[in-house]
């Protein structure tokens, strides 16, 4: 069963990806109680968190009951990046990821993120020292490459894991492909494939339904899977994957009451974190998830989107309990 350090995960596990604006720590909480075995925060500034920007440092929060919990970091200058690891580990988080995957152009431009990947040297130097300055794990995640031309991720793989990378997590796709096309396992099986490798390699990318899992574990071989889109409002996914391959059939879906509950549960969470107005603001992309499929819904779903004061939302889901209570959803 795979480690990353000394953590013990269970065999396939699944990780809840980094999510800018989504993988906050109510987020994080509702995945962990779903069957999440890892998860992780959204990127993080390392350039943010050496000036003390607020926004950055807020993020570093997590709750004890997410744990196991790796907070990501992203940045390209070597001083930056060791001083945040020192602000990071005040936190205490189990794991330091690093970020060598986000296409965005912001990022890219200054050479972090998925920008890393036109200079694997110092991709690699810069793993090295993070791993050699700190006693956590370090894990990466990353993409298949720059661009469909220059995947080079079995020896980039390789090169990580020998200067003291405790995981890898790859997402299947080149930083040119953005979000576009399929993601691509074959690489990232290859990868599991060398012979030199020791450290888990989670795959990552297009997982959408407890089939696709269990092809990345059986097809490809992988040693868990990072999944993000699919939790989006639905923390269901990491228990609904974990009862496929328990039972080869699918869990039914969460009732109207537990989806009421939980969207309660995340916004309350959410406003004692954030405060009432982030909270409510930052909850918002979830509901469409969480009630997806239910007729003449739109109602209700533009009452919980616009508006500005966590009671009217609650409300809301007052009312979605009494109207649509009994409604049953289709997996
Ligand atoms: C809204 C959103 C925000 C994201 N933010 C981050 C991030 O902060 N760090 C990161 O490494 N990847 C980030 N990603 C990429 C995801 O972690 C993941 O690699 C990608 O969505 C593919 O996995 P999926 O098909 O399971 O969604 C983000 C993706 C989405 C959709």
């Amino acid at each position: 069963m795979p480690k990353i350090g000394d953590i013990q995960l269970p065999d396939f596990p699944l990780l809840l990806a980094p999510m800018e604006d989504v993988s906050d720590p109510p987020f994080r909480a509702l995945c962990k109680e779903q069957g999440a075995d890892v998860v992780y925060t959204e990127f993080i500034s390392s350039e943010g968190l050496i000036r003390d920007a607020a926004k950055s440092v807020m993020k570093l929060d997590i709750y004890e009951k997410e744990r196991p919990v790796g907070i990501q970091i992203f940045g390209a200058n070597l001083e930056s990046m060791l001083q945040s690891v020192e602000i990071v580990e005040k936190s205490g988080p189990d794991i330091i990821d690093i970020n060598f995957g986000c296409p965005v152009k912001k990022v890219v431009s200054k050479g972090a993120g998925a920008g890393i990947l036109k200079d694997i040297d110092l991709m690699v130097s810069l793993t090295k020292a993070m791993v050699e300055h700190t006693k956590l794990p370090i894990t990466v995640k990353t993409r298949l490459g720059w661009d469909s031309d220059s995947i080079k991720i079995v020896e980039v793989a390789e090169r990580l894991q020998d200067v003291g990378c405790k995981a890898i997590s790859i997402h299947g796709r080149t930083r040119v492909q953005m979000y576009k096309g399929e993601a691509d396992w074959r690489p990232i099986a290859e990868v599991k494939n060398n012979q030199r490798m020791h450290i888990p390699i989670f795959g990552n990318g297009d997982v959408d339904s407890p089939e696709m899992a269990m092809k990345m574990r059986d097809e490809y071989g992988l040693d868990g899977a990072m999944i993000g889109r699919a939790s989006i409002g639905y923390p269901w996914f990491f228990k609904e994957v974990k009862h496929y391959f328990k039972t080869g059939t699918h869990a039914a879906p969460p009732t109207m009451e537990e989806r009421v509950d939980a969207a309660r549960r995340h916004l309350q969470m959410a406003i004692d974190w954030k405060g009432e107005q982030l909270g409510v603001f930052e909850t918002r992309r979830h509901y469409t998830n969480y009630f997806k499929g239910i007729p003449n819904f739109k109602e209700y779903r533009m009452k919980m989107v616009t508006s500005d004061h966590s009671v009217d939302v609650f409300e809301a889901f007052d009312e979605v309990m009494e109207k649509f209570g009994d409604f049953e959803f289709v997996s």
